[in-house]
């Protein structure tokens, strides 16, 4: 379970981008944030990624609270715990879908070669894309970079996804078959989702929508979000 309380942002310019966010996200639950550009979207799921920790009021992953860990110690839990997907994708466009898919598998060095190969192939599968491996991305579309990407955040298995406008470069139909890959992993395997768009169509497939307006929370139109 991901919790904060009373969570505050305050870049380094004096921009207060969030203020006084409460929420918690059960295990297996599929959440969408929705709200303006500029509302603090990605500020608190870069929090909530333990991509950030310099903020104010408190945050809990599976009841640790990670605010004054190292960095070392951060990007471990990320690796274990949290996979990462992004609007633009952001593979290595050297490398081939398949070593890109690696990566995480290299630092988390966990498994031994073998493995490692079964359970590449095996999110290759998962995300449609057998017969890709070898390819690089800019051979691959829109839709099958972001494919290749969700596979790499699945690979070792995480308990969350935490998913920054991952259709948000592209169409509306390649965006409701990213949502089916989100749906099958959020179902099967009990993922918990935690996903930013502006796309009312996309969010309809979470369990449940909150809304984000200048840094403050809110359950729908007028309610704020109080825990
Ligand atoms: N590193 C930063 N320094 C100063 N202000 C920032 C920084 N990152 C984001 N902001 C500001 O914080 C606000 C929220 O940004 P962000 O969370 O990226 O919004 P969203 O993802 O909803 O578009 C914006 O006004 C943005 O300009
Ligand atoms: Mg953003």
């Amino acid at each position: 379970m991901l919790r904060i309380k009373n969570v505050g942002k305050i870049y380094s310019n004096n921009f207060k981008a969030l203020t006084d966010i409460n929420l918690e996200v059960a295990d297996g639950e599929f959440l969408a944030v929705m709200g303006p550009s500029g509302s603090g979207k990605s500020t608190l799921i870069n929090i909530l990624g333990l991509l950030d920790n310099d903020y104010t009021g408190d945050y809990f992953l599976s009841n640790e609270n990670y605010k004054h860990s190292d960095d070392a110690t951060l990007s471990a839990v990320r690796g274990d715990e949290i996979g990462f997907v992004f609007q633009n994708f952001k593979l290595l466009n050297s490398y081939t879908v398949y070593e890109n898919i690696e990566i995480p598998l290299i630092y988390s060095k966990t498994k031994t070669i073998t493995d490692c190969k079964s359970v590449i192939n095996e999110v290759i599968e998962q995300v449609g894309l057998s017969g890709k491996e070898n390819s690089l991305p800019k051979e691959l579309s829109g839709g099958q970079q972001q494919r290749v990407a969700i596979a790499r955040a699945i690979v070792n298995n995480p308990d969350i996804i935490i998913a920054d406008e991952p259709t948000g470069a592209l169409d509306s139909k390649t965006s409701l078959e990213i949502m089916n890959i989100f749906t099958h992993l959020n179902e099967t395997f009990d993922t918990t989702i935690i996903m930013v768009t502006h796309d009312k169509e996309v969010a309809d497939f979470a369990m449940r929508t909150v809304y984000i307006r200048d840094g403050r929370l809110y359950n729908d139109e007028k309610s704020v979000v109080r825990s």
